[in-house]
């Protein structure tokens, strides 16, 4: 058998895309609650105010706050051993720096949790999923500020304390290499955007304005994260610890020395710039040459080498759905992505909203990280986003079926390389809103949950083909792929 007996085959959400109750029982306003729905051609729109008769898809979700238990008992029908999911910042601190934490936030996820160990099923908590607290935007500009770094560092010792005999496995921020990118300023950085910058989801590239506010504020978080672990580990020796970083997988368009050089650069500094210093607790060598090409410096202070060299990771964790090509030529066509995805690979076929499938781009990726740092590696994101129809209770989805398998057949040869991968926890388990378009119909579910991009249904929960065959995956430890 390739997988570990005790592999954590499981599924993953985000609060801010499945509550909903997006001011339920004390919570505060998240910057994810100002994002408007938008589409595949329509950028979601940052407001600074929340207008009237808008459609923000994290108000309801897919109430997901309110019908846990019934979405968890559909997990463990599947026989899910690990749920994935991101505790909310602003139910805990409404306002960020509030002094006292809010009761009613606490008391909803130690009952999530409670479910969770019930059916045996391994909670991994992301402490900060693009759920960042408005008021501090507005007040400090977000990560920009250092003193944001306290404000974090107080919730996770909070949420620490609360859970501890709960929650084993944690990650500090999901995806925190998109903040090297401009679609990362607001997202997860928590920046205000510009008045000429609202659409805040476009796919920007390293834009040179902002670089040193940027890198700065990710330095930030790099010291917020190892702050976290390092106070984790008094509060429990058992706790394990995660970066979560979105796999980028970079092939050269050509053998042209120049293109290989291109891919190869892009792969060191938008993955392992992140994961250099929160595996190892040092920046990347190629700092240096990165910030030097936007004429950019990151502002540190004294003593903060020895907090990333104290805090460092156990584990590390990936999201990881499509590869892209690097070229030199300026001309190439650009493919769509999560991440900037680099140029059009004429090998790959694409998803509805233009994702380049690349499932032999995942063992790529697992044996060069695993190469490289030598510490456990966890899946923790991986799907088809495809519309899906809803005939007499029934959802079809055999691309979704052949998306995954090919994927998860991937992994196992990774496994068999010699790589160390312990978990697999598909990205959007249940139906949910999009992160890029904040569409619905972009469904990546095993479960189908009936509404549409306009907020309408009953929010009604339908077992789709996948579901079946997902649970017979997990039965038969990813033997059993057909
Ligand atoms: C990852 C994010 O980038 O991709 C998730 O961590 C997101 O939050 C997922 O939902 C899929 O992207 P999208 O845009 O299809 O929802």
């Amino acid at each position: 058998m390739a997988f570990p007996k005790d592999f954590f085959w499981g599924g993953a959400t985000a609060s801010n895309q499945c509550e909903g109750a997006w001011n339920d029982d004390g919570k505060g306003e998240s910057c994810a609650d100002h994002l408007t729905s938008g589409s595949v051609n329509q950028p979601r729109r940052f407001t600074k105010e929340i207008e009237e008769g808008v459609n923000y898809p994290s108000h309801d979700g897919i109430d997901h706050y309110h019908r846990y238990e019934e979405d968890i008992r559909l997990f463990a029908q599947m026989g899910f051993k690990m749920y994935r999911m991101s505790i909310n910042w602003t139910r805990i601190y409404p306002h960020g720096d509030d002094e006292k934490p809010n009761q009613a936030g606490l008391d909803h996820y130690r009952k999530v949790f409670e479910l969770c160990k019930e059916y045996g099923i391994e909670p991994l908590v992301t402490m900060s999923h693009y759920e960042f607290p408005y008021a501090l935007t507005k007040k400090w500009n977000g990560w920009a500020d250092r003193r944001t770094i306290d404000c974090f560092v107080k919730y996770t010792i909070t949420i620490m304390n609360e859970y501890k005999d709960l929650v084993r496995y944690w990650l500090t921020f999901n995806e925190i290499n998109i903040a090297i990118l401009g679609v990362g300023d607001t997202l997860s950085l928590g920046m205000m955007p510009k008045d000429e910058n609202l659409d805040v989801m476009k796919k920007q590239d390293y834009t040179s304005n902002d670089m040193t506010q940027r890198l700065t504020a990710l330095h930030h978080q790099f010291i917020a994260s190892a702050k976290t672990i390092i106070e984790g580990k008094k509060i429990n020796s058992n706790f394990k610890f995660g970066c979560m970083i979105a796999g980028v997988v970079s092939y050269p368009y050509t053998c042209h020395p120049k293109d290989v050089y291109a891919a190869w650069y892009r792969e060191q500094i938008e993955n392992f710039y992140c994961g250099d210093v929160m595996v190892r607790g040092e920046y990347h060598p190629l700092t240096k040459q990165f910030l030097d090409s936007y004429h950019a410096q990151i502002h540190q202070e004294e003593g903060d080498d020895k907090i990333l060299r104290e805090g460092i990771v156990d584990f590390y964790s990936l999201s990881y759905y499509l590869s892209g090509c690097s070229s030199t030529d300026p001309n190439m066509k650009k493919a769509a992505g999560n991440m900037t995805t680099g140029v059009q690979n004429p090998y790959l076929k694409s998803s509805e909203w233009g994702w380049q499938i690349d499932p032999d781009g995942l063992r790529y990726y697992l044996d060069m990280v695993y190469n490289r740092y030598k510490i456990p590696l966890m899946v923790v994101e991986n799907g088809l986003g495809a519309k899906d129809e809803l005939i007499d209770g029934k959802v079809h989805d055999s691309y979704r079926i052949d998306y995954l398998r090919e994927h998860i057949k991937a992994m196992k040869k990774a496994i068999e390389d010699g790589t160390n991968v312990i978990a697999y926890t598909m990205w959007g388990c249940i139906d949910l809103v999009s992160a890029s378009t904040g569409q619905m119909s972009k469904r990546y579910g095993f479960i189908y949950v009936d509404k549409d991009d306009e907020g309408n249904g009953t929010y009604n929960r339908y077992k789709k083909d996948s579901f079946y065959w997902y649970k017979k995956v997990i039965a038969s430890n990813g033997e059993d792929l057909d």
